[in-house]
């Protein structure tokens, strides 16, 4: 069964493949081929959600965990600040039009982002999920989640569900379902609806009570 921390493994993945897929365009872009701006452009949303996950765990899940581990949290922050440098010379390089230096950018950006979000799926987080109680996780995962903005919440699941599998999207849509009134769930469940397009038959094949009239 799914447990409020799993949704951060679901975006830890959605992180990896939006990554790759910037990366792999400005690499592109930087050998000449043109028409990628779309794609790169996304960093710029990317980076958004990440800044909030990133807060969210700095505020809500390293005081947790350091009540159980101390010292451990202390290196994850400091990734977290070179994640902020490695956004920041994605950005300017990309501001400055320089399509090598930004292919550079994206690649060293992504590089650091696997290994520090490696680091917490199978340290970090192990140890949150081991040593911190289940209530106690879930208030820090509650706290993570407020940090999206209210009226960005429609344009973050509109990017979430695109880039993650399945077994993601049902983890993801199991949670919400679990943790959210009932009249809010209806309204995140058209936008997953929206997201996924013809993909959303297996969503409900998985999780039959989606087309339940009364749930
Ligand atoms: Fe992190």
């Amino acid at each position: 069964m799914a447990t409020p921390v799993d949704a951060i493994r679901v975006f830890h993945n959605a992180f990896r493949n939006d990554l790759e897929r910037i990366d792999a365009a400005a690499l592109n872009a930087a050998q000449g081929k043109k028409g990628l701006e779309t794609t790169i452009d996304r960093f710029r949303f990317f980076n958004e959600i990440l800044v909030w996950h990133a807060q969210g765990e700095e505020e809500a899940v390293f005081p947790a965990l350091e009540t159980v581990a101390p010292l451990v949290a202390e290196a994850y922050v400091k990734d977290h600040r070179g994640l902020d440098e490695a956004f920041d010379e994605l950005n300017s390089s990309y501001a400055a039009r320089d399509t090598l230096k930004t292919a550079r950018a994206t690649a060293a950006f992504r590089f650091h982002m696997n290994i520090h979000l490696l680091k917490e799926d199978t340290h970090l987080y192990r140890i949150f999920r081991e040593r911190v109680s289940l209530p106690e996780q879930g208030k820090a995962v509650g706290i993570m989640a407020g940090k999206i903005p209210k009226e960005r919440f429609a344009e973050m699941v509109g990017w979430l569900f695109p880039l993650i599998g399945n077994d993601d999207r049902e983890t993801m849509t199991r949670i919400w379902q679990m943790v959210m009134p009932v009249p809010a769930f209806a309204g995140v469940k058209e936008l997953i609806r929206k997201s996924v397009g013809s993909e959303w038959a297996e969503l409900v094949r998985r999780i039959p009570t989606l087309e339940r009239k009364t749930e």
